[in-house]
């Protein structure tokens, strides 16, 4: 097992709602990596664009944001309790707040912005610098860590990611109806995949994982295998 003992960057990119964080975070735990969502990220970037008057009738106004960039600090703290990472922004810990639909709603327009996307990558570049990192997102694998020594690109049915959102969403006590998150997912898959800048594709090496009729628990034996095949060599 000539690699056994050492730290692999491992990337996860995807589709919206594919279960990226939950398989994610559990790669990371059985690996005892660290885990870090990307997306919780963009999505602090425009609470932050929400709470500053930063978009006006749906639009974000790009040259009020891009003078206030600076303005925008954003880390994790890690909880002891959930053995997880939580997102901070300005010294706020906005875990809870980055998760609204209408987070979801602007999230895409942000993140399309050159200056935003430059100031994230910076962060999640540095965050893996010591390996040892499960990161998942949308350019992970492509743009991030290009030299991630494990891909793996999800997708899944549409309908099915609509459910499990939606299931998610009422259990977690919020308002919201089937069609609009429905409409939430198409739109930020077309947004995330037809953007100019670091748009959602599956990198030339990863590996294709459609999770639409995989149990969590049979993904994580695919991966795992894989996992090992990778340390074994
Ligand atoms: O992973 P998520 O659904 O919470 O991500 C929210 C949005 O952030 C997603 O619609 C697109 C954007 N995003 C991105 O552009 N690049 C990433 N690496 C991660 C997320």
């Amino acid at each position: 097992m000539k690699n056994a003992n050492s730290k692999l960057i491992i990337a996860i990119d995807g589709y919206s709602s594919c279960g990226k964080s939950t398989f994610a975070k559990q790669i990371a735990k059985t690996l005892g990596y660290i885990y870090i969502d990307s997306g919780a990220m963009y999505r602090a970037a425009t609470l932050y664009c929400m709470e500053n008057s930063l978009i006006n009738e749906g639009e974000v106004l790009i040259s009020k944001l891009l003078a206030k960039l600076n303005k925008i600090k954003i880390g994790f703290h890690f909880n002891r309790d959930s053995q997880l990472f939580e997102t901070i922004l300005n010294d706020e810990n906005v875990e809870e707040r980055i998760r609204t639909v209408s987070v979801s709603n602007f999230v895409s327009p942000v993140s399309k912005i050159k200056e935003v996307r430059e100031k994230m990558v910076e962060i999640q570049r540095n965050l893996g610098k010591n390996k040892g990192i499960v990161m998942d997102g949308r350019d992970i694998g492509t743009i991030v860590f290009p030299n991630a020594d494990l891909k793996i690109f999800m997708t899944a049915n549409p309908a099915i990611r609509t459910q499990r959102r939606y299931d998610e969403s009422i259990e977690k006590g919020q308002d919201v109806s089937y069609r609009e998150i429905e409409n939430n997912i198409l739109t930020r898959d077309r947004i995330d995949e037809g953007r100019e800048i670091s748009p959602l594709k599956m990198a030339h090496d990863a590996i294709l994982l459609d999770n639409s009729h995989l149990s969590v628990k049979e993904q994580m034996e695919w991966v795992m295998k894989i996992i090992e095949d990778i340390l074994e060599k």
